[in-house]
């Protein structure tokens, strides 16, 4: 490989993005390309610039090259580089869980609209990399902040994730509410799998990737959503609230779901794109 600099090794980057035959589209190959490129010589994009003539070693060079190659076999640039930005923070991601979505934004703005206690107790059910729950510690540091997950490793990276971040939210392993027993929240919020088992979409983008495990749920992509709902009414306090982000067309399920559990003052929310996203509901009546 001949040697390049900064600024030749990144525009060759994105002429390889942009030109491959595959069937992948890259929407902004020149940015990608200084993502992977900043990566692998460990600048940010103003290093970047500063240092656009500065030539690249060739070992480096090589390690540039793979990580384009795992690029265009589809892998999300998140999991080649080892981190997402999500809301203020940037978290860790790992093959075992979702990386974390521009969407779940909404689910993060709708709770800060919320009347809730500043001494609020949250769990957030399915934490992953805990991009739920460490950004509402972040935003409201009195809030006592649990986030669960069933696998230890999910956990051990959340846990890294909040170390990284400053933050002191607790993570623990759970099948949902199983180690829970007794506890109730003033706030229940989750990013459940909410995707039909057979859909399409598994088999496009970032989805190939990532775990079925964090993505697919039964019944029609309803039955962890139905799970959480049901079972929330044992660990929810008088008058708490459950948000609960969902795919675009399942809010009426799901609100049919609440009301069916005896919950009330159900209302949808929509993404940036206008598609429905989060669906809330309060408790009453706590059993
Ligand atoms: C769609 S991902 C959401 C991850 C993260 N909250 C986010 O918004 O980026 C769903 C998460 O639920 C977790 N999960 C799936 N089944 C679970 C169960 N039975 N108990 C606890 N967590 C579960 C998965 O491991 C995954 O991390």
């Amino acid at each position: 490989m001949t040697s390049q600099t900064i600024a030749q090794t990144i525009k060759a980057c994105a002429s390889v993005l942009d030109n491959h035959d595959g069937s992948l589209t890259f929407n902004e190959p020149s940015l990608e390309a200084k993502i992977l490129v900043g990566h692998c010589v460990k600048k940010t994009f103003s290093q970047l610039i500063v240092d656009a003539n500065e030539y690249i070693h060739a070992d480096i060079q090589l390690n540039i090259k793979r990580c384009i190659e795992r690029r265009l076999a589809g892998e999300p640039i998140a999991y080649i580089i080892g981190h997402q930005p999500f809301w203020t923070l940037d978290l860790d991601v790992s093959e075992h869980t979702l990386i974390p979505r521009s969407d779940t934004e909404t689910l993060i703005e709708t709770v800060m609209n919320l009347p809730i206690a500043d001494d609020a107790s949250v769990v957030d059910l399915g934490t992953g990399t805990g991009a739920i729950a460490l950004s509402l510690s972040s935003e409201k540091p009195n809030w006592q902040v649990l986030g669960i997950d069933f696998k230890q490793e999910i956990i051990e990276l959340a846990r890294r994730n909040a170390l990284k971040n400053g933050l002191k939210t607790t993570f623990l392993q759970s099948d949902w509410y199983h180690a829970l027993n007794g506890l109730r929240f003033d706030l229940i919020v989750s990013n459940p799998p909410y995707v039909e088992s057979d859909s399409p979409y598994l088999n496009q983008g970032d989805l190939r990737f990532e775990p079925r495990s964090a993505l697919t749920s039964g019944d029609h992509g309803l039955a962890d959503i139905k799970t959480i709902i049901t079972q929330g009414k044992m660990h929810l306090k008088k008058g708490a609230y459950m948000v609960l982000e969902h795919g675009a067309t399942q809010a009426m399920p799901i609100t049919k779901i609440f009301l069916e559990q005896g919950y009330s003052q159900i209302s949808t929310i929509a993404d940036i794109n206008g598609l429905d996203r989060v669906t809330l509901a309060v408790f009453d009546k706590p059993l």
